[in-house]
C-alpha cells in the first residue's frame, strides 16, 4: 500500500474529463483502490476520486458509515429536491464553500470486482457523491456555488458560525 500525492487547485488533471474503466478487476485498479482508501484515510476525507491522484480514471471512493465505497463508470440520476450544505475538497484544502446539491440519487456502475451495481443515496452519502462524481467530470465544487460570499477558510467559518460541521 502507499499514500499517492494529492493534485491540488491549478492542476489541470483536476479539470479532464477522466476515461471509463474497461476492466476494474486488473492488478493496478485492485492496488488503485487500495491506495486511494489508504490516501483518504491518511487525509480524513470522506471521499476521494481518481484524478485527485493524478489518474483520469472514472473510480471514486467514499465513507459510508465505517464501509469504505468503491464504484467505476458511475451514473447518477438526481433528485429534483436540493439542500444547500458546506462542504470541502481534499484537492483545496483549508477552504469550505455552501453548495446546492440533490438531497436524493440514484446510480448504477461497477463494482471493483467488476459486477455491476445499483443504490440510492440520501443526505451526506448523496452529497459526496455528486461531489467525487463531478470529478470525474473535471468539476470542482467551487464551480456548483451560486454564492462565493459563502467560500471561506474552515476555521473562520467555524469561529463566525457560518459553516456548523
Ligand atoms: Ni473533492
Amino acid at each position: 500500500m502507499a499514500l499517492l500525492k494529492i493534485a491540488r487547485l491549478g492542476h489541470p488533471v483536476l479539470l479532464a474529463p477522466a476515461a471509463p474503466v474497461p476492466d476494474p478487476t486488473t492488478p493496478d485498479m485492485r492496488r488503485l483502490v487500495r491506495d486511494m482508501a489508504e490516501t483518504m484515510l491518511d487525509a480524513n476525507g470522506i471521499g476521494l476520486a481518481a484524478p485527485q491522484i493524478h489518474e483520469s480514471l472514472r473510480l471514486f471512493i467514499w465513507r459510508e458509515g465505517d464501509a469504505i465505497r468503491a464504484i467505476f463508470n458511475p451514473v447518477l440520476t438526481l433528485g429534483a429536491e436540493t439542500a444547500t450544505s458546506f462542504e470541502g475538497c481534499l484537492s483545496i484544502p483549508g477552504l469550505r464553500g455552501a453548495v446546492p446539491r440533490a438531497t436524493q440519487l440514484t446510480y448504477t456502475g461497477l463494482s471493483p470486482h467488476g459486477e455491476a451495481i445499483a443504490g440510492e443515496a440520501h443526505g451526506l452519502a448523496a452529497r459526496v457523491m455528486q461531489h467525487e462524481a463531478d470529478h470525474l467530470d473535471g468539476i470542482l465544487y467551487l464551480r456548483r456555488m451560486p454564492d462565493l460570499s459563502r467560500l471561506g477558510f474552515t476555521e473562520e467559518l467555524a469561529r463566525h458560525r457560518e459553516d456548523p460541521a
